[in-house]
């Protein structure tokens, strides 16, 4: 070692800063390399199921002082079919350096996936949130979305779940499922059964418990599930319904500091789900037409730059469903990419048949990304199916040279059909929600939204 007697006492010293600094670099990156990698910390484990498809994948959620971050709905998007999977990420415990105190908060989610783009809805939010009891006022345990296909329900409610001021109200999490569509043959068949199970299942799992399976019967399970969710102060969002047997199952599940929003088209089911509808359903209404625009601007925006006005007229042609509009701007996006002017395209959009044959973009809302999983009309015949045939036949009867908008009162519906009391078949297709009751100058009429009058025109050329 005879450099080491070379060095001076001053050397000696600088050469061990130097040592001692390096190791001390080493072991930050080493840290740092841990930190980033492991699922336990920074990197959350995202695991996401489905109907027989699941997967897991790996998220960063940054957590800063008061929330928890994980708006980007890029590291929450689970697969294109969103509506039919949910996400859990578990055990976000913790961040790094200051933000420590959070270590051993545990938080549970199954958030569905945040929609990229929500337009027109900020006074909804807030109407929501004072039902769920963030502004002051009492939790209402049970509030019911209705609203027209396509008016964005599930939308809103994925955006709702997915916002950091309803984590810190319920700050034992949010569960979310949605059920699955039955016709009266399959109702309380034991496909139906099992689908319902897996789904009380998969929320007991969540909260730790893999014994619900076990239970005997649907009403056993729930109960089960009731006494998880008992001392928990949870959002339960049961998205989609069609069977109000269905979300009396999820009704029973929820402890008495969770609150359950439930979304369904129909006006039957949302009335039989509350017992006072006045007060805890909550319409979701249409887009108003700056929206509408902006909407379509967002999908399509140099057709909105360029033919503004003609895109006004689809928007007031489509009824600010945005539905029909994110349709509709995904056929205007392409034609444009194309090369073509969008004039004769928002002409033909106008006659419908176009759009209710697109594909609709489903999965990630709000952002239309040509991925053509359902159209239109199998969306709307979802409702049409559930009539009796006679009603059915009425139904698109009403398509039949609607006037415009098109509203509609007893007595022609009377000529249309050819019977003396329209009444009870009105009455079926309100609670359907295929018409809605309007009052137009102190005389009822009933409106029929232009997606399902173009839907009734189609099904008329079928009969
Ligand atoms: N407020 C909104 N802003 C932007 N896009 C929306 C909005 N509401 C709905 N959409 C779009 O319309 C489509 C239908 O909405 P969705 O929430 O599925 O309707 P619903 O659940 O009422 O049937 C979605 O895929 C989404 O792209
Ligand atoms: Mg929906």
């Amino acid at each position: 070692m005879n450099w080491v007697n070379a060095l001076t006492n001053g050397e000696i010293i600088a050469l061990a800063s130097v040592v001692v600094a390096a190791i001390g670099v080493v072991v930050a990156i080493w840290s740092r390399t841990r930190l980033t990698s492991s699922p336990s910390s920074l990197g959350q484990k995202l695991e996401s199921q489905g109907t027989g498809a699941s997967h897991t994948s790996e998220v960063d959620i940054n957590i800063d002082n008061s929330r928890v971050d994980v708006s980007n709905s890029k590291r929450l998007h689970i697969g294109d079919a969103g509506a039919q999977y949910f996400a859990k990420v578990v055990n976000v415990t913790q961040g790094i350096d200051d933000r420590r105190s959070k270590a051993d908060q545990k938080i549970l989610f199954t958030l569905p996936p945040n929609p990229t783009i929500v337009i027109g809805r900020e006074d909804d939010m807030i109407e929501l949130k004072r039902r769920l009891g963030m502004s002051g006022e009492l939790m209402r345990p049970y509030t019911v979305i209705r609203g027209l296909p396509g008016v964005g329900k599930s939308t809103a409610v994925f955006r709702l779940a997915n916002e950091a001021d309803v984590w810190q109200a319920f700050p034992d999490g949010v569960l979310w499922t949605h059920t699955d569509y039955v016709n009266e043959n399959q109702r309380d068949s034991e496909l139906d059964k099992a689908n319902l199970m897996s789904k009380l299942c998969d929320w007991g799992r969540l909260l730790g418990n893999n014994e619900i399976g076990l239970c005997k019967t649907l009403d056993q399970a729930a109960t089960h599930l009731r006494t998880l969710l008992h001392n928990k102060r949870m959002l339960l969002i049961v998205d989609d319904v069609w069977d109000a047997r269905h979300a009396q199952l999820f009704k029973n599940v929820a402890g008495p500091q969770c609150a359950t929003l439930f979304t369904t088209r129909e006006t039957k089911i949302a009335n039989a789900l509350v017992d006072s509808p006045e007060d805890d359903v909550y319409l979701l209404g249409k887009l108003s037409d700056e929206n509408g625009l902006a909407l379509l601007k967002s999908i399509a925006r140099s057709a909105v730059l360029d033919y503004p006005e003609e895109c006004l007229k689809l928007i007031h042609e489509l009824e600010g469903l945005p539905l029909s509009i994110t349709v509709a701007g995904g056929l205007l996006y392409a034609e444009i990419a194309n090369g073509f002017s969008p004039t004769d395209l928002i002409a033909e959009l106008k006659h419908g048949l176009k759009l209710l044959t697109a594909g609709v973009p489903i999965g990630r809302p709000g952002r239309y990304e040509g991925k053509a999983m359902l159209t239109i009309t199998v969306l709307l015949e979802k409702s049409t199916d559930r009539l009796d045939e006679e009603i059915r036949i009425r139904f698109a009867q009403l398509g039949f040279s609607p006037p415009k908008p098109a509203t509609f009162e007893l007595g022609r519906m009377s000529a249309v059909w050819a019977i003396s009391n329209a009444k009870p078949t009105v009455q079926e297709l309100v609670a359907r929600g295929l018409l809605e009751p309007l009052e137009i100058g102190g005389q009822s009429r009933y409106q029929m939204h232009a997606l399902l009058s173009l839907h009734a025109k189609n099904l008329l050329k079928t009969l």
